[in-house]
């Protein structure tokens, strides 16, 4: 039989098109970008001195900020690690630094440009690392649903508040309709200003966060939340429904945490008796139920650094993240909740030749994949951010 040859193309970027992560460009997310560089090759043995080098000769003109999720050889050349609200709050505390080189994905980098000085610049070694749960709130959507809140007379009442994983736009918006930013570590503290001022929130993008913050910290039910969903004729919602609402959720989920289920629960428990289920507030309501603890990513790293010798955990987050503690701390047993495992694929989009690439081009004198929003936006922003800043 003769050998059939055919040319691969490109999927063509349209709106059904499957982009393949990294390449192309899709105007509707943060993902499927180029990445410009000429990056080195990821079997190049001299990677890790390369990086070594283009950080010690950029001196402190460079500060390298690193998100738990990030891959080992990544961290390594983190000046600080952290979860996204520490993070924002050390790149606010770096006036000094020329270029921020964030490795994350890419809302955080926008905070970052937003907290920091015009002057300074902020980096992302790979534009393609965005995040799923971001682009399930699209700003035409979300003021299309605000739309609706001030046809019902609601508007008024109802103070929107967005998760830091989400665009600079959807901040802007939360900015200008006198909101607030949160984070898994403040979302209490936030929940709580927003209802002394109003008597509904609209929460943005991220429902388990939205929904676990406010039935098992803040003591409403169920009942009381709602779901929006931007992909059906008003939300999905009647106007009765709104106007009982305590909490409007926007239904987006992050697509690493929604993958636990109260089957992984129950799995690991029978597994291993005695373990202790730790996850973070972005899974699934059941599974926040079922566990013994629940907490932002720092929380889970204090919890897991504080555990007795001898202890067992099942921990529901990123992997790059449980592996590490898993390591560091060889006297417990550190676990990943869910049996098939899985990373945050656009925060594993930085790597190493990434990182070498972004910091040799700063040593050129060249600022590449440099993360800016616009004035207005970051203002508005700025305005929700530091809000959340200002949190009791
Ligand atoms: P935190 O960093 O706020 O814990 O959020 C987790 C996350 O999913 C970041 O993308
Ligand atoms: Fe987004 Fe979830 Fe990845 Fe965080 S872990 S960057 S929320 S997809």
């Amino acid at each position: 039989m003769g050998l059939v040859t055919s040319t691969w193309t490109e999927p063509s970027n349209t709106a059904t098109a499957l982009l393949l992560l990294g390449r192309g460009t899709d105007p509707a997310s943060e993902r499927g970008v180029d990445c410009p560089g000429d990056l080195p090759a990821p079997s190049d043995p001299g990677l890790v001195e390369r990086a070594r080098a283009a950080k010690a000769a950029l001196g402190t003109r460079v500060f390298v900020l690193g998100h738990h999720y990030q891959r080992d050889e990544v961290i390594q050349f983190a000046d600080v690690t952290g979860d996204s609200f520490k993070l924002a709050k050390e790149a606010a505390a770096r006036p000094d630094a020329e270029f921020i080189v964030f490795c994350g994905v890419h809302f955080m980098a926008e905070s970052a440009d937003i907290l920091t000085s015009p002057a300074q610049r902020v980096v992302l070694p790979d534009l393609a690392a965005g995040c799923s749960m971001a682009d399930m709130a699209v700003l035409g959507q979300v003021e299309t649903a605000w739309e609706q809140f001030e046809d019902l007379g609601i508007a008024d009442q109802i103070v929107p508040v967005t998760y830091m994983n989400s665009s600079a736009d959807i901040k802007g918006f939360v900015g200008r309709n006198k909101g607030v930013v949160c984070t898994s570590s403040n979302a209490k503290r936030a929940l709580d200003w927003a209802f002394e001022q109003g008597s509904k929130v609209f929460f943005l993008p991220d429902q388990h966060l939205g929904r676990n913050t406010a039935v098992l910290e803040m003591g409403l039910t169920l009942d009381d939340c709602v779901l929006y969903d931007p992909h059906k004729p008003n939300g999905g919602l009647t106007a009765e429904q709104l106007r009982d609402a305590k909490m409007i959720l926007w239904r987006g989920h992050c697509s690493v945490h929604g993958r636990f289920t109260i089957e992984s629960v129950r799995e690991v428990r029978e597994r291993v008796p005695g373990v202790n289920v730790l996850v973070h507030p972005e899974c699934r309501h059941e599974v926040v139920r079922a566990a013994d603890q629940v907490g932002s990513t720092e929380y889970i790293i204090k919890a897991l650094e504080a555990a007795p010798a001898g202890s067992a955990w099942a921990v529901g987050t990123e992997l790059n993240l449980v592996r590490r503690m898993a390591l560091a701390h060889p006297d417990k047993q550190i676990m990943f909740l869910d049996r098939a495992v899985c990373y945050c694929s656009t925060m594993n989009r930085i790597d190493l030749p990434h990182l070498v690439w972004a910091l040799e081009e700063l040593v050129a004198g060249r600022v590449p994949n440099q993360i800016t929003v616009d004035g207005d936006t970051a203002h508005h922003a700025r305005v929700a951010l530091d809000q959340m800043l200002a949190l009791p």
